[in-house]
Protein backbone atom coordinates (compact mmCIF):
# COMPACT_ATOMS: atom_id res chain seq x y z
CA UNK A 1 0.00 0.00 0.00
CA UNK A 2 1.38 2.97 -0.66
CA UNK A 3 1.98 6.36 1.41
CA UNK A 4 -0.79 8.20 -0.41
CA UNK A 5 -3.21 5.34 0.57
CA UNK A 6 -2.64 5.61 4.13
CA UNK A 7 -3.50 9.30 4.17
CA UNK A 8 -7.32 9.87 2.98
CA UNK A 9 -7.67 13.29 4.46
CA UNK A 10 -5.31 14.96 2.00
CA UNK A 11 -6.59 13.09 -1.34
CA UNK A 12 -9.74 14.06 -3.78
CA UNK A 13 -12.45 11.99 -2.56
CA UNK A 14 -12.54 8.84 -4.95
CA UNK A 15 -15.45 7.20 -6.38
CA UNK A 16 -16.27 3.86 -8.05
CA UNK A 17 -18.82 4.10 -10.45
CA UNK A 18 -20.49 1.00 -11.58
CA UNK A 19 -22.95 0.55 -14.43
CA UNK A 20 -23.46 -1.67 -17.21
CA UNK A 21 -24.79 0.73 -19.49
CA UNK A 22 -21.57 3.26 -21.30
CA UNK A 23 -23.66 5.79 -21.40
CA UNK A 24 -24.99 6.11 -18.09
CA UNK A 25 -21.29 5.31 -17.11
CA UNK A 26 -19.81 8.23 -18.83
CA UNK A 27 -22.61 10.80 -17.55
CA UNK A 28 -21.86 10.13 -14.50
CA UNK A 29 -18.11 9.79 -15.18
CA UNK A 30 -18.56 13.38 -16.17
CA UNK A 31 -20.44 14.72 -13.44
CA UNK A 32 -17.91 13.56 -10.79
CA UNK A 33 -15.04 14.37 -12.18
CA UNK A 34 -16.34 18.08 -12.89
CA UNK A 35 -17.12 18.17 -9.28
CA UNK A 36 -13.47 16.99 -8.39
CA UNK A 37 -13.56 13.96 -7.46
CA UNK A 38 -10.92 11.13 -8.38
CA UNK A 39 -12.87 8.93 -11.00
CA UNK A 40 -12.86 5.36 -11.47
CA UNK A 41 -15.84 4.12 -13.87
CA UNK A 42 -16.31 0.55 -14.68
CA UNK A 43 -18.65 -1.79 -16.46
CA UNK A 44 -18.31 -4.71 -14.56
CA UNK A 45 -18.56 -5.79 -10.86
CA UNK A 46 -14.73 -7.76 -11.63
CA UNK A 47 -13.14 -4.87 -12.69
CA UNK A 48 -14.94 -2.84 -9.83
CA UNK A 49 -13.47 -5.36 -7.52
CA UNK A 50 -9.79 -4.71 -8.33
CA UNK A 51 -10.03 -0.92 -6.44
CA UNK A 52 -12.10 -3.12 -3.74
CA UNK A 53 -9.33 -2.66 -0.31
CA UNK A 54 -9.98 -2.49 3.05
CA UNK A 55 -8.23 1.21 3.30
CA UNK A 56 -9.50 2.07 0.73
CA UNK A 57 -10.17 5.96 0.93
CA UNK A 58 -13.18 5.93 -1.49
CA UNK A 59 -16.67 5.06 -1.81
CA UNK A 60 -18.97 3.02 -4.35
CA UNK A 61 -21.73 4.16 -6.33
CA UNK A 62 -23.39 1.41 -8.06
CA UNK A 63 -26.40 -0.01 -10.81
CA UNK A 64 -28.42 -2.99 -9.36
CA UNK A 65 -29.62 -4.67 -12.49
CA UNK A 66 -26.45 -5.80 -14.35
CA UNK A 67 -25.48 -8.72 -15.92
CA UNK A 68 -23.58 -11.30 -13.91
CA UNK A 69 -23.18 -10.09 -10.73
CA UNK A 70 -25.53 -7.51 -9.85
CA UNK A 71 -25.46 -4.28 -7.34
CA UNK A 72 -26.53 -6.57 -4.52
CA UNK A 73 -23.87 -9.30 -5.14
CA UNK A 74 -21.63 -6.42 -5.10
CA UNK A 75 -22.66 -4.89 -2.33
CA UNK A 76 -22.05 -8.05 -0.42
CA UNK A 77 -18.50 -8.59 -1.82
CA UNK A 78 -17.70 -5.09 -0.89
CA UNK A 79 -18.75 -5.95 2.60
CA UNK A 80 -17.04 -8.87 3.07
CA UNK A 81 -13.68 -6.98 2.54
CA UNK A 82 -14.69 -4.11 4.54
CA UNK A 83 -18.63 -3.77 5.80
CA UNK A 84 -17.44 0.56 6.77
CA UNK A 85 -16.76 1.08 2.46
CA UNK A 86 -20.09 3.36 1.66
CA UNK A 87 -22.02 1.39 -1.02
CA UNK A 88 -25.13 3.71 -2.77
CA UNK A 89 -27.48 1.93 -5.45
CA UNK A 90 -28.84 3.43 -7.85
CA UNK A 91 -31.89 1.96 -10.05
CA UNK A 92 -34.19 2.01 -12.84
CA UNK A 93 -36.21 0.00 -11.46
CA UNK A 94 -36.93 1.07 -8.23
CA UNK A 95 -39.83 0.58 -6.10
CA UNK A 96 -39.96 -0.45 -2.20
CA UNK A 97 -39.24 -3.79 -2.06
CA UNK A 98 -35.78 -2.89 -3.64
CA UNK A 99 -34.97 0.08 -1.51
CA UNK A 100 -35.95 -1.78 1.61
CA UNK A 101 -33.48 -4.38 0.94
CA UNK A 102 -30.71 -2.04 -0.03
CA UNK A 103 -31.65 -0.55 3.33
CA UNK A 104 -31.29 -3.80 5.09
CA UNK A 105 -28.36 -5.09 3.43
CA UNK A 106 -26.23 -2.02 4.58
CA UNK A 107 -26.21 0.30 1.52
CA UNK A 108 -25.44 3.72 3.06
CA UNK A 109 -28.41 4.74 0.40
CA UNK A 110 -30.63 3.91 -2.35
CA UNK A 111 -31.03 6.26 -5.33
CA UNK A 112 -33.75 6.26 -8.45
CA UNK A 113 -32.62 6.41 -11.80
CA UNK A 114 -33.17 9.27 -13.22
CA UNK A 115 -31.14 11.18 -10.40
CA UNK A 116 -30.75 14.75 -10.00
CA UNK A 117 -26.89 15.31 -10.62
CA UNK A 118 -26.55 17.68 -8.15
CA UNK A 119 -27.76 15.47 -5.49
CA UNK A 120 -25.91 12.44 -6.61
CA UNK A 121 -23.04 14.33 -6.32
CA UNK A 122 -24.14 15.76 -2.64
CA UNK A 123 -24.93 12.16 -1.63
CA UNK A 124 -21.54 11.01 -2.61
CA UNK A 125 -19.62 13.77 -1.11
CA UNK A 126 -21.23 13.02 2.41
CA UNK A 127 -20.70 8.95 1.73
CA UNK A 128 -16.80 10.05 1.43
CA UNK A 129 -16.69 12.51 4.35
CA UNK A 130 -17.87 9.25 6.55
CA UNK A 131 -15.56 7.48 4.76
CA UNK A 132 -12.73 9.47 5.83
CA UNK A 133 -13.54 9.93 9.50
CA UNK A 134 -14.35 5.81 9.97
CA UNK A 135 -10.51 5.70 7.91
CA UNK A 136 -8.76 8.57 10.25
CA UNK A 137 -10.65 7.04 13.48
CA UNK A 138 -8.82 3.40 12.86
CA UNK A 139 -5.41 5.48 12.63
CA UNK A 140 -5.77 6.71 15.54
CA UNK A 141 -6.67 3.64 17.28
CA UNK A 142 -4.02 2.02 15.64
CA UNK A 143 -1.52 4.70 17.35
CA UNK A 144 -2.94 4.66 20.44
CA UNK A 145 -3.29 0.74 20.64
CA UNK A 146 0.98 0.69 19.53
CA UNK A 147 1.98 3.09 22.31
CA UNK A 148 -0.21 0.99 24.91
CA UNK A 149 1.15 -2.39 23.68
CA UNK A 150 4.57 -1.15 23.80
CA UNK A 151 4.27 -0.42 27.53
CA UNK A 152 3.04 -3.78 28.06
CA UNK A 153 4.84 -6.33 26.24
CA UNK A 154 8.18 -4.27 27.03
CA UNK A 155 11.34 -5.13 24.65
CA UNK A 156 13.18 -3.90 21.96
CA UNK A 157 14.60 -7.51 20.63
CA UNK A 158 13.64 -8.61 17.24
CA UNK A 159 11.58 -11.11 18.36
CA UNK A 160 9.19 -9.24 20.39
CA UNK A 161 9.16 -6.46 18.38
CA UNK A 162 7.46 -9.51 16.31
CA UNK A 163 5.40 -10.36 19.06
CA UNK A 164 4.04 -7.46 20.00
CA UNK A 165 2.96 -6.63 15.87
CA UNK A 166 1.68 -10.39 15.72
CA UNK A 167 -0.24 -9.62 19.11
CA UNK A 168 -1.34 -6.44 18.01
CA UNK A 169 -2.72 -7.61 14.55
CA UNK A 170 -4.40 -10.87 15.70
CA UNK A 171 -6.02 -9.16 17.94
CA UNK A 172 -8.29 -7.74 15.89
CA UNK A 173 -9.13 -11.15 14.34
CA UNK A 174 -10.77 -14.81 15.77
CA UNK A 175 -8.11 -17.45 15.04
CA UNK A 176 -7.10 -19.31 17.48
CA UNK A 177 -4.11 -18.90 18.95
CA UNK A 178 -1.38 -21.42 20.30
CA UNK A 179 1.29 -19.57 22.49
CA UNK A 180 5.00 -21.61 22.98
CA UNK A 181 7.24 -20.61 25.78
CA UNK A 182 9.09 -21.17 28.50
CA UNK A 183 8.12 -20.51 32.11
CA UNK A 184 7.96 -16.87 33.13
CA UNK A 185 8.30 -15.18 29.06
CA UNK A 186 4.72 -13.51 29.21
CA UNK A 187 2.48 -16.54 27.64
CA UNK A 188 -0.35 -15.49 29.85
CA UNK A 189 0.56 -11.54 29.01
CA UNK A 190 0.33 -12.16 25.70
CA UNK A 191 -3.25 -14.00 26.10
CA UNK A 192 -4.19 -10.88 27.73
CA UNK A 193 -3.25 -8.72 25.51
CA UNK A 194 -4.77 -10.57 22.52
CA UNK A 195 -7.90 -10.34 24.44
CA UNK A 196 -7.95 -6.57 25.71
CA UNK A 197 -6.45 -4.81 22.36
CA UNK A 198 -9.30 -6.93 20.05
CA UNK A 199 -12.67 -6.91 19.49
CA UNK A 200 -14.17 -8.91 22.13
CA UNK A 201 -12.21 -6.55 25.20
CA UNK A 202 -15.63 -5.87 26.83
CA UNK A 203 -16.42 -9.61 27.08
CA UNK A 204 -15.10 -11.79 29.27
CA UNK A 205 -11.38 -12.94 29.39
CA UNK A 206 -12.28 -16.72 31.36
CA UNK A 207 -8.22 -18.60 31.82
CA UNK A 208 -7.92 -21.83 33.37
CA UNK A 209 -4.90 -23.74 33.77
CA UNK A 210 -5.56 -27.49 32.58
CA UNK A 211 -1.73 -28.48 34.32
CA UNK A 212 -3.28 -27.51 38.20
CA UNK A 213 -6.87 -29.76 38.27
CA UNK A 214 -7.28 -33.64 38.67
CA UNK A 215 -8.52 -34.77 34.94
CA UNK A 216 -12.13 -35.50 35.62
CA UNK A 217 -12.29 -31.49 37.67
CA UNK A 218 -10.94 -30.04 35.02
CA UNK A 219 -13.59 -31.29 32.30
CA UNK A 220 -16.28 -30.68 34.66
CA UNK A 221 -14.79 -27.02 35.02
CA UNK A 222 -14.49 -26.63 31.37
CA UNK A 223 -17.32 -27.72 30.11
CA UNK A 224 -19.54 -27.61 33.30
CA UNK A 225 -22.56 -30.42 33.91
CA UNK A 226 -25.93 -30.75 34.89
CA UNK A 227 -27.32 -32.04 38.59
CA UNK A 228 -26.60 -35.40 38.64
CA UNK A 229 -24.28 -35.96 36.31
CA UNK A 230 -21.70 -38.04 38.71
CA UNK A 231 -21.68 -38.78 41.88
CA UNK A 232 -21.27 -35.22 44.15
CA UNK A 233 -22.99 -33.16 41.25
CA UNK A 234 -25.71 -31.78 43.35
CA UNK A 235 -26.49 -28.55 40.97
CA UNK A 236 -25.71 -27.57 37.46
CA UNK A 237 -22.49 -25.70 37.20
CA UNK A 238 -21.63 -23.31 34.16
CA UNK A 239 -18.42 -24.30 32.32
CA UNK A 240 -15.61 -22.05 32.10
CA UNK A 241 -15.93 -22.66 28.14
CA UNK A 242 -19.44 -20.99 28.73
CA UNK A 243 -18.39 -18.14 30.98
CA UNK A 244 -16.20 -17.08 28.42
CA UNK A 245 -18.88 -16.56 25.35
CA UNK A 246 -18.38 -13.83 23.58
CA UNK A 247 -14.60 -13.09 24.80
CA UNK A 248 -11.88 -15.61 25.41
CA UNK A 249 -10.76 -18.98 26.94
CA UNK A 250 -7.16 -18.91 27.96
CA UNK A 251 -6.13 -22.89 28.30
CA UNK A 252 -3.28 -22.80 29.98
CA UNK A 253 -0.34 -25.95 30.40
CA UNK A 254 -2.21 -27.19 27.60
CA UNK A 255 -0.17 -29.90 27.43
CA UNK A 256 -1.53 -31.61 30.65
CA UNK A 257 -4.80 -31.94 29.26
CA UNK A 258 -6.44 -35.68 29.21
CA UNK A 259 -7.21 -36.93 25.97
CA UNK A 260 -10.64 -37.41 26.96
CA UNK A 261 -11.06 -33.54 27.39
CA UNK A 262 -8.96 -33.13 24.05
CA UNK A 263 -11.83 -35.07 22.64
CA UNK A 264 -14.39 -33.09 23.69
CA UNK A 265 -12.55 -29.60 23.79
CA UNK A 266 -11.73 -30.43 19.54
CA UNK A 267 -15.69 -30.71 19.10
CA UNK A 268 -16.30 -27.30 20.64
CA UNK A 269 -13.49 -25.99 18.39
CA UNK A 270 -15.09 -27.49 14.95
CA UNK A 271 -19.14 -27.10 15.93
CA UNK A 272 -18.73 -24.19 18.07
CA UNK A 273 -21.37 -25.41 20.45
CA UNK A 274 -21.39 -28.13 22.88
CA UNK A 275 -23.01 -30.90 25.91
CA UNK A 276 -22.49 -29.96 29.63
CA UNK A 277 -21.27 -33.51 31.07
CA UNK A 278 -24.66 -34.99 31.74
CA UNK A 279 -26.66 -33.33 29.25
CA UNK A 280 -28.60 -33.44 26.17
CA UNK A 281 -28.33 -29.89 24.73
CA UNK A 282 -26.44 -28.26 22.43
CA UNK A 283 -25.23 -24.96 23.59
CA UNK A 284 -24.14 -22.39 21.50
CA UNK A 285 -21.24 -20.87 22.40
CA UNK A 286 -19.04 -17.62 20.39
CA UNK A 287 -15.66 -18.16 22.28
CA UNK A 288 -11.78 -16.81 20.99
CA UNK A 289 -9.52 -19.93 21.95
CA UNK A 290 -5.78 -18.79 23.35
CA UNK A 291 -3.88 -21.77 24.26
CA UNK A 292 -0.18 -21.58 26.10
CA UNK A 293 2.44 -24.72 25.81
CA UNK A 294 5.94 -25.22 27.12
CA UNK A 295 6.44 -27.96 25.23
CA UNK A 296 6.28 -28.98 21.95
CA UNK A 297 2.87 -30.28 20.92
CA UNK A 298 3.96 -31.40 17.62
CA UNK A 299 6.52 -33.16 18.97
CA UNK A 300 3.85 -34.83 21.96
CA UNK A 301 1.88 -35.33 18.96
CA UNK A 302 4.00 -37.37 17.21
CA UNK A 303 4.90 -39.72 20.25
CA UNK A 304 1.48 -39.90 20.65
CA UNK A 305 0.69 -38.26 23.52
CA UNK A 306 -1.39 -35.46 22.15
CA UNK A 307 -4.53 -35.49 19.79
CA UNK A 308 -3.22 -34.60 16.48
CA UNK A 309 -6.03 -32.98 14.83
CA UNK A 310 -6.24 -30.93 18.21
CA UNK A 311 -2.62 -29.34 17.24
CA UNK A 312 -3.93 -28.65 13.94
CA UNK A 313 -7.09 -26.90 15.11
CA UNK A 314 -5.17 -24.70 17.83
CA UNK A 315 -2.27 -23.88 16.10
CA UNK A 316 -3.62 -22.30 13.22
CA UNK A 317 -1.59 -19.19 14.67
CA UNK A 318 1.48 -20.10 16.90
CA UNK A 319 3.17 -17.29 18.47
CA UNK A 320 6.84 -18.19 20.93
CA UNK A 321 7.62 -15.83 23.39
CA UNK A 322 11.35 -15.34 23.30
CA UNK A 323 13.27 -16.70 26.72
CA UNK A 324 15.00 -13.67 28.30
CA UNK A 325 18.70 -14.95 27.74
CA UNK A 326 18.01 -14.90 24.07
CA UNK A 327 16.64 -11.12 23.71
CA UNK A 328 19.84 -9.42 24.95
CA UNK A 329 21.26 -7.12 27.69
CA UNK A 330 19.47 -4.43 26.46
CA UNK A 331 15.99 -5.90 27.17
CA UNK A 332 17.10 -7.45 30.51
CA UNK A 333 18.16 -4.23 31.55
CA UNK A 334 14.85 -2.02 29.84
CA UNK A 335 12.41 -4.84 31.96
CA UNK A 336 14.38 -4.84 35.10
CA UNK A 337 14.38 -0.79 34.94
CA UNK A 338 10.65 -0.93 34.68
CA UNK A 339 9.56 -3.40 37.42
CA UNK A 340 12.32 -1.55 39.80
CA UNK A 341 10.94 1.89 39.40
CA UNK A 342 7.79 0.79 39.27
CA UNK A 343 8.51 -0.58 42.93
CA UNK A 344 10.00 2.11 43.68
CA UNK A 345 6.87 4.28 43.45
CA UNK A 346 5.29 2.63 45.41
CA UNK A 347 7.72 1.91 48.07
CA UNK A 348 8.32 5.92 48.34
CA UNK A 349 11.16 7.54 49.92
CA UNK A 350 11.34 3.32 51.79
CA UNK A 351 13.15 2.41 48.37
CA UNK A 352 16.46 1.64 47.66
CA UNK A 353 18.22 3.10 45.31
CA UNK A 354 18.76 1.26 41.86
CA UNK A 355 22.02 -0.95 42.20
CA UNK A 356 24.62 -1.35 39.31
CA UNK A 357 22.86 -3.43 36.29
CA UNK A 358 26.38 -5.06 34.81
CA UNK A 359 25.35 -8.34 37.03
CA UNK A 360 22.42 -8.69 35.01
CA UNK A 361 23.30 -10.22 31.80
CA UNK A 362 25.54 -12.52 33.51
CA UNK A 363 23.09 -14.65 35.17
CA UNK A 364 20.98 -17.09 33.22
CA UNK A 365 17.42 -16.67 34.01
CA UNK A 366 16.00 -19.79 33.56
CA UNK A 367 12.85 -18.04 35.32
CA UNK A 368 13.17 -15.38 32.41
CA UNK A 369 10.59 -12.18 33.18
CA UNK A 370 8.96 -13.68 36.24
CA UNK A 371 12.92 -14.27 37.93
CA UNK A 372 13.82 -10.66 36.39
CA UNK A 373 10.30 -9.17 37.94
CA UNK A 374 10.78 -10.72 41.09
CA UNK A 375 14.79 -9.51 41.14
CA UNK A 376 13.87 -5.57 40.52
CA UNK A 377 11.08 -5.42 43.16
CA UNK A 378 13.81 -7.16 45.61
CA UNK A 379 16.21 -4.65 45.15
CA UNK A 380 13.91 -2.01 45.61
CA UNK A 381 13.86 -2.89 48.82
CA UNK A 382 17.80 -3.26 48.98
CA UNK A 383 17.98 -6.82 48.65
CA UNK A 384 21.06 -8.32 46.35
CA UNK A 385 19.99 -8.37 42.33
CA UNK A 386 20.69 -12.12 42.21
CA UNK A 387 20.08 -14.72 44.59
CA UNK A 388 23.52 -16.13 46.43
CA UNK A 389 25.00 -12.88 46.53
CA UNK A 390 25.91 -11.72 49.58
CA UNK A 391 23.46 -9.78 51.81
CA UNK A 392 24.11 -6.17 52.24
CA UNK A 393 23.06 -5.21 55.91
CA UNK A 394 21.14 -7.61 58.02
CA UNK A 395 23.26 -10.72 57.15
CA UNK A 396 26.57 -9.22 58.83
CA UNK A 397 28.72 -11.98 60.73
CA UNK A 398 28.17 -12.47 64.50
CA UNK A 399 24.33 -12.14 64.53
CA UNK A 400 22.21 -14.56 65.59
CA UNK A 401 20.12 -17.17 64.10
CA UNK A 402 17.38 -15.58 65.70
CA UNK A 403 18.18 -11.58 64.64
CA UNK A 404 18.77 -13.43 61.09
CA UNK A 405 15.36 -15.04 60.90
CA UNK A 406 13.50 -11.83 62.15
CA UNK A 407 15.69 -10.20 59.29
CA UNK A 408 14.39 -12.05 57.04
CA UNK A 409 10.94 -12.72 58.23
CA UNK A 410 11.04 -8.80 57.79
CA UNK A 411 12.00 -8.67 54.31
CA UNK A 412 9.41 -11.64 52.95
CA UNK A 413 6.57 -9.64 54.76
CA UNK A 414 7.94 -6.32 53.70
CA UNK A 415 8.44 -7.80 50.00
CA UNK A 416 4.64 -9.27 49.91
CA UNK A 417 2.72 -5.90 51.11
CA UNK A 418 4.84 -3.80 48.58
CA UNK A 419 3.24 -5.63 45.58
CA UNK A 420 0.34 -3.47 47.17
CA UNK A 421 -2.53 -5.81 46.83
CA UNK A 422 -4.99 -6.00 49.57
CA UNK A 423 -3.68 -7.72 53.30
CA UNK A 424 -6.19 -11.05 53.33
CA UNK A 425 -4.33 -11.66 49.93
CA UNK A 426 -0.74 -10.84 51.50
CA UNK A 427 -1.39 -13.10 54.49
CA UNK A 428 -2.51 -15.78 51.80
CA UNK A 429 0.33 -15.51 50.00
CA UNK A 430 2.41 -15.74 53.12
CA UNK A 431 0.29 -18.83 54.49
CA UNK A 432 -0.57 -16.93 57.45
CA UNK A 433 -3.64 -15.59 58.78
CA UNK A 434 -4.64 -12.18 58.61
CA UNK A 435 -4.32 -12.12 62.32
CA UNK A 436 -0.85 -13.16 62.26
CA UNK A 437 -0.10 -11.01 59.87
CA UNK A 438 -0.82 -8.36 61.46
CA UNK A 439 0.78 -9.24 64.55
CA UNK A 440 3.97 -9.79 62.91
CA UNK A 441 3.73 -6.60 61.02
CA UNK A 442 3.37 -4.59 64.54
CA UNK A 443 6.87 -6.81 65.93
CA UNK A 444 8.43 -5.39 62.69
CA UNK A 445 7.00 -1.95 62.76
CA UNK A 446 5.66 -2.39 59.44
CA UNK A 447 2.57 -0.46 58.27
CA UNK A 448 0.96 -0.74 55.00
CA UNK A 449 -1.76 0.97 52.89
CA UNK A 450 -4.43 -1.34 53.95
CA UNK A 451 -3.68 -0.82 57.64
CA UNK A 452 -7.42 0.88 58.03
CA UNK A 453 -8.73 -2.13 56.74
CA UNK A 454 -7.37 -4.24 58.43
CA UNK A 455 -7.81 -2.55 62.59
CA UNK A 456 -11.42 -2.37 61.22
CA UNK A 457 -12.04 -5.80 59.74
N1 LIG B 1 7.77 -8.64 27.53
C1 LIG B 1 7.36 -8.37 28.77
N2 LIG B 1 7.24 -7.10 29.20
C2 LIG B 1 6.83 -6.82 30.43
N3 LIG B 1 6.55 -7.74 31.35
C3 LIG B 1 6.62 -9.03 31.00
C4 LIG B 1 7.03 -9.42 29.70
N4 LIG B 1 7.02 -10.76 29.64
C5 LIG B 1 6.62 -11.19 30.84
N5 LIG B 1 6.38 -10.16 31.68
C6 LIG B 1 5.98 -10.24 33.09
O1 LIG B 1 6.60 -11.40 33.63
C7 LIG B 1 5.71 -12.11 34.49
C8 LIG B 1 5.50 -13.50 33.96
O2 LIG B 1 4.76 -13.45 32.76
P1 LIG B 1 3.61 -14.49 32.41
O3 LIG B 1 2.86 -14.86 33.63
O4 LIG B 1 2.83 -13.96 31.26
O5 LIG B 1 4.53 -15.71 31.93
P2 LIG B 1 4.12 -17.18 31.44
O6 LIG B 1 4.84 -17.42 30.19
O7 LIG B 1 2.64 -17.28 31.43
O8 LIG B 1 4.76 -18.07 32.59
P3 LIG B 1 4.35 -19.58 33.10
O9 LIG B 1 4.65 -20.49 31.96
O10 LIG B 1 5.24 -19.81 34.24
O11 LIG B 1 2.92 -19.53 33.44
C9 LIG B 1 4.45 -11.28 34.55
O12 LIG B 1 4.53 -10.44 35.68
C10 LIG B 1 4.49 -10.46 33.27
O13 LIG B 1 3.80 -9.26 33.41
MG1 LIG C 1 1.42 -18.51 32.64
Amino acid sequence: MSHQDKSPQTMSPAVILLDDDAEVLEALAETFELAGFTVRPCTGWPEARAHIAREMAGVVLTDVRMPGRDGFDALGDIHAVDPEIPVVLISGHADVPMAVRAMQQGAYDFVEKPADPAYLVELIRRASEHRALVLAHRQLREVVQTRAIDGRIIGTAPAIVRLREMTLALAQVDATVLIFGQTGTGKELVARSLHDFGTRARGPFVAINCGALPPTILESELFGHEAGAFTGAKERRIGKIEQAHLGTLFLDEIESMSMEAQMRLLRVLQERSLERLGGQREIKVDVRVVAATKVDLVAQAAKGLFREDLVYRLNVVPLTTPPLRERGTRDIELLFRHYFDEAAAKLGPRAAPCPALDALARHGWPGNVRELRNAAERAALGFPILPGAPEPVETAPGRSLAALVASHERREIEMALARGRQLQQVAADLGISRKTLYLKMREHGLSAAGDAELQNG
